[in-house]
């Protein structure tokens, strides 16, 4: 045992120095690392022939991409700006998390600050800046809080002819907007589906040969395959078990996922609304049929005085905690048939944690 606080601080960069050494290339781990050669999907398609057609003929086609977390929506566009502004087009990026409302996007862009302006002040500043072959990217636009989306109506009417291409991870974002914004847009859903198995591994295979000069097949095997089981495909939790796998090596690889998959789900459900946080409250435990689950969810409104959604709304909200990587939905046996079923994939402390802190 140290005697001291610095001989354990001593003691224990050793250990980790150790560890740590055989990463060449931490910041390949760094989810916001865009690699030189992402794995090719079938989905891009259509992304990359909206822009070929934009940059040829100035007519713009909107895009809107949707799929589930960690599908690879953020790392896809951020490739095609730089390959993209290499042939003359220029895609403006901003995430709607940092940006949440439709004055605060066009001040971010334009670098200034959101103070003193009108939004069509800033509207006129955009067209000044930024002309005709210019691409918008919203990420993870569902978290704009304005309600006229006026940011939607400027980009799709500005005589500039800007083409727009909208992210999100809830599959639902579309069908809850203004008629007369979804008009406006008509832009092109393209759904971006989990990874499989194999597309997984052969993403964690690239990483580690960048980091660590590669990894054993059963090890990328293994990962790839608790991701795609465990979390909707989602290749951050694949990344961190990587990670973890380096630096920990001795640990068992399932306990290194579990690691992984929880750091991951914390950010998440940190996030989350808590109408969301309710009905992942009543589904805790194990697998159950839906209309249990909502019966739950009714007595835990009730107790915390919310305004619970009706059966067919709540029943609406599952597939965007799916998206999320937070809930199975599957079918259960129940006598002479099957019936709707969910289970949360992550841990429940996990929840307990955030739900002591808002709901006491
Ligand atoms: N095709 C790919 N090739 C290489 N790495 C990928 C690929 N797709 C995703 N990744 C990696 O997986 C991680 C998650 O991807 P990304 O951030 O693009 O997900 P997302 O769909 O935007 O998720 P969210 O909905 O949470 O924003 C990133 O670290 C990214 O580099
Ligand atoms: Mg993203």
């Amino acid at each position: 045992m140290a005697d001291s606080i610095e001989d354990y601080v001593r003691e224990t960069q050793k250990r980790v120095q150790a560890k740590t050494s055989k990463i060449r290339a931490p910041h390949v781990f760094d989810f916001n690392y865009v690699p030189n050669k992402p794995l090719m999907r079938e989905e891009l398609k259509p992304v990359v022939d909206g822009l070929l057609r934009y940059l040829s003929t100035g007519i713009p086609n909107h895009l809107l991409i949707v799929g589930s977390r960690g599908s690879g929506k953020t790392l896809s566009v951020r490739y095609l700006e730089e390959l993209f502004r290499r042939k003359g087009l220029e895609l403006v990026y901003v995430n709607c998390r940092l940006a949440n409302s439709s004055y605060k996007i066009l001040a971010h862009l334009l670098g200034i600050r959101a103070r003193g302006y009108s939004f069509e002040e800033l509207a006129v500043r955009f067209e000044d800046r930024y002309g005709p072959k210019t691409v918008v990217v919203l990420d993870e636009v569902d978290l704009i809080t304005d309600r006229n989306m006026d940011i939607l109506y400027f980009l799709s009417r500005s005589e500039a002819q800007y083409m727009t291409i909208l992210l999100s991870n809830n599959p639902k974002w579309v069908t809850g907007l203004d008629q007369s914004v979804q008009s406006t847009l008509q832009s092109e859903p393209i759904y971006f589906r989990p990874y499989s198995a194999e597309e997984l591994r052969e993403i964690l295979c690239d990483r580690a040969k960048t980091a660590v000069g590669g990894a054993p097949d059963e090890v990328l095997g293994e990962i790839a395959a608790l991701t795609a089981k465990m979390t909707d495909s989602d290749v951050r939790v694949g990344i961190k078990t990587l990670y973890y796998w380096a630096v920990e090596p001795e640990t068992a690889l399932r306990d290194n996922f579990y690691r992984a998959q929880r750091e991951v789900v914390v950010d998440v459900v940190k996030s989350l609304h808590d109408k969301n946080l309710l009905i992942l409250k009543a589904g805790a435990g194990k697998e159950r049929r839906l209309k249990e689950v909502y019966d739950a969810y009714r007595i835990l409104c009730r107790r915390y005085r919310e305004e619970p959604f009706s059966y067919v709304h709540f029943c609406k909200s599952l597939p965007y905690l799916q998206s999320l990587g937070l809930v199975l939905l599957t079918f259960t046996k129940v006598p002479r048939t099957y019936a709707k079923a969910m289970q949360l994939t992550f841990p429940p402390e996990i929840l307990d944690t955030f739900w002591r802190v808002r709901f006491g």
